[in-house]
């Protein structure tokens, strides 16, 4: 073994001692299962099963990072809405509101329970779901854990699980841990599957470094696909070019929220270690205690372009869905200087303790005027309005068409962005729309430079 190799197994040993929970973890784990087991046992019918899944069920849960999966079978002849009630009806009456115990309502394809047991840091999520044997049973989207459960169980001995604790935190240093729309990474079910495929996480790590798209992994047959016909069907088939097929569901591919952002970021951390071995780049930037204004305003210098941030507090809904909302939000935003003639060169948005922030670096323009070009010179119709509409602009002609400067409203992005958060340009989307929003231009108030700058160390490479 070569001095690289020999000082990456050197970094992964040590981070697998820190990331995998010890015996006092993993005995409160086992209270906690057994006390909401118990709990649930006492009032179900006996058309219900309880069924432990997730990572806690297959030993992938990486120390102090994760939450229990329980999910309650109901029979397949119950109707949906049934099963969703009955559900929720079951956290309910689990919960001890005398030991300050709750659960919240969360929501998937169909609502579910977490219940937050006051004295525990773990929280318990409690999904109905409908019992199946295959996946042509299947009715809801969670029907698929129950199978996900027996086939990672039936194919993995312990250095899988812990290779699947390696790639879980490498993931969630770089932000792209998790299905959820905020992240759109790499689901838990889905490291398993990669390990399972390539056999370690560093032959994991290593393949990704040098992934060609599309790539198409056939979990079960334990198969990449390089033939261009069936790999161009697939393409089609899931619209997507890194697919990763169920192993218990052929038409699910695994890998379907992964943003190309997300797996590009993959792609880049995996080169970066393997040319720069660290256990470093096991810690994330949010350990890290930096001034986040100062680190702001040093890249903007870097960049000369100026920031426009706009805060709000969020409301207390769903994550995914605000998440949409900031992002369609953003997107607005962005045409709307780009119609009145400001680049913004890059934007992110980030939520983080019931704030949102969206970020625009824009470009130092001064936009007292624009040009208006109008129609081609041939077009009689249409340049005669065209010069009716712009009479007491000067007109003149511009190459083969007829054109005309004019004074702008919004002659700086301040001014625009002013207008837009005084919601006088368009609505905004509905959770946003009672919202106090602020605006701060290069100045940027701690609060809100932090959780700017979460999302900023993490797609920066400086
Ligand atoms: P979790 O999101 O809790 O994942 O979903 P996990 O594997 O337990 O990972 P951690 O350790 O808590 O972060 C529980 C199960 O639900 C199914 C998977 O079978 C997963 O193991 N699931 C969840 C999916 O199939 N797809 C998803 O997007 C989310
Ligand atoms: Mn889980």
């Amino acid at each position: 073994m070569d001095k690289k190799n020999e000082k990456i197994n050197s970094i992964l040993k040590k981070v697998i001692k820190i990331v995998k929970p010890d015996e006092e973890e993993i005995k409160t784990i086992n209270i906690t299962v057994n006390e909401v087991m118990g709990r649930l046992q006492k009032i179900i019918n006996k058309n219900v099963e309880l069924l432990l899944t997730g990572s806690v069920a297959r030993g992938t849960n990486v120390r102090g990072n994760y939450d229990i999966d329980i999910f309650l079978l109901f029979n397949r002849n119950l109707k949906e809405s049934e099963m969703e009630k009955k559900g929720l009806e079951i956290a309910k009456k689990i919960v001890n509101r005398n030991k300050n115990e709750k659960y919240i309502v969360k929501y998937a394809e169909h609502p579910y329970a977490m219940l937050i047991l006051n004295d525990r840091a773990i929280t318990v999520d409690l999904v109905p779901s409908f019992k199946i044997k295959n996946a042509s049973e299947r009715i809801s989207a969670v029907d698929r854990t129950q199978l996900h459960n027996q086939f990672i169980n039936n194919n993995f001995n312990e250095k899988l699980r812990d290779d699947v604790r390696l790639l879980k935190t490498f993931l969630n240093v770089n932000n792209i841990y998790g299905a959820e729309a905020r992240i759109e990474g790499f689901s838990g079910y889905l490291c398993e599957l990669l390990i399972f495929h390539y056999g370690s996480f560093l032959d994991a790590l290593k393949h990704i470094s040098e992934i060609k798209l599309p790539l198409i992994i056939d979990i079960k047959h334990k198969n990449t696909i390089y033939d261009d016909k069936l790999s161009n069907e697939m393409v089609k088939k899931f619209n997507k070019d890194f697919i990763v097929i169920d192993p218990v569901d052929e038409n699910r591919n695994v890998a379907a929220n992964i943003s190309k952002e997300s797996l590009s970021i993959f792609i880049l951390k995996a080169r970066e270690f393997f040319d720069f071995p660290d256990i470093k780049k096991f810690y994330g930037p949010k350990y890290s205690n930096i001034n986040s204004r100062a680190y702001i305003n040093e890249l903007k210098n870097r960049f000369n372009l100026d920031i426009y941030v706009i805060a709000f507090k969020i409301p207390d809904i769903a994550e995914d869905i605000i998440w949409q909302q900031i992002k369609k939000l953003k997107y607005k935003i962005h045409e709307a200087l780009k119609q009145n003639n400001f680049n913004s060169e890059i934007s992110f948005q980030n939520i983080s303790n019931k704030f949102g922030i969206i970020c625009f670096f824009i470009n130092k323009t001064d936009n007292s005027s624009k040009i208006i070009f109008g129609p081609d010179i041939l077009m009689k119709d249409a340049v005669n309005s065209f010069i009716k509409k712009h009479k007491k602009s000067v007109l003149f002609i511009n190459e083969n068409k007829i054109c005309t400067i004019e004074k702008q409203e919004y002659n700086t992005p301040k001014k625009l962005l002013n207008a837009i958060i005084d919601k006088k340009i368009f609505e905004f989307p509905s959770y946003l729309s009672k919202q106090k929003n602020s605006l701060y231009i290069n100045n940027i108030p701690e609060k809100y430079a932090k959780i700017l700058n979460e999302i900023l160390h993490i797609k920066f490479l400086t």
